[in-house]
């Protein structure tokens, strides 16, 4: 496995990521048997890719800031914050992916910590996670950090929340 220069964290995208970033991502997409078309126009432009996803923006009707997990010069994975929940509170105030080359090593557990501990900054006092209910792997990272069931939300996933001063 590969040593990590140091811990990761929560950081603003950056240029700097640009090769780590698109192998990552495109190893993810191609695992998942996703589209990987929009990697194209990020190659050929990473420096506007980047400025186009800094700082809080305005998305899904409400404020949300992307930040990037990484350590040096690698790039594990990606993480969104919602500042306010949407009309229909889906999707929550956190979403996140860790890139497939480094899943299964402790990162989107370590990530989402780190997310909570923001949120507590900007004033959630409890951050709101949907999941489906296929997917183990982020139903264990929530649980992980203290995530207490709530109910199932319209379009079917799981609800949980967690309260971001325990973080
Ligand atoms: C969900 C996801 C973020 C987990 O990332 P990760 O860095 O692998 O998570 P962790 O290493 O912190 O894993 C936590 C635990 O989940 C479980 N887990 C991880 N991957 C799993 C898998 N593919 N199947 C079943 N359980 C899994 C394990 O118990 C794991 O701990 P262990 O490896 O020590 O046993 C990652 O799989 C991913 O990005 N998936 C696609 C996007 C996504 O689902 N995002 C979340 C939307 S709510």
């Amino acid at each position: 496995m590969i040593e990590l220069p140091e811990p990761p964290r929560l950081s603003v995208p950056s240029t700097t990521l640009k090769t780590s970033y698109l192998v990552g991502e495109q190893a993810d997409m191609k695992h998942r048997g996703s589209d990987a078309s929009w990697l194209k126009a990020a190659s050929l432009d990473f420096d506007a890719f980047v400025a186009e996803r800094t700082g809080v923006r305005e998305r899904w009707g409400v404020a949300s800031e992307l930040f990037w997990f990484a350590s040096g010069e690698y790039y594990l994975g990606s993480l969104v914050i919602r500042h306010e929940l949407t009309d229909d509170e889906g999707g929550g105030h956190i979403g996140y992916h860790v890139v497939y080359p480094w899943q299964r090593q402790g990162h989107a557990t370590r990530m989402l910590k780190q997310a909570l501990v923001k949120c507590a900054g900007l004033g959630i006092e409890r951050a709101l996670l949907t999941v489906a209910p296929h997917n183990a792997a982020s139903i264990a990272v929530v649980r992980r950090n203290g995530g207490v069931e709530d109910r199932i939300n319209s379009e079917g996933e799981m609800r949980f929340w967690i309260d971001t001063a325990s973080a």
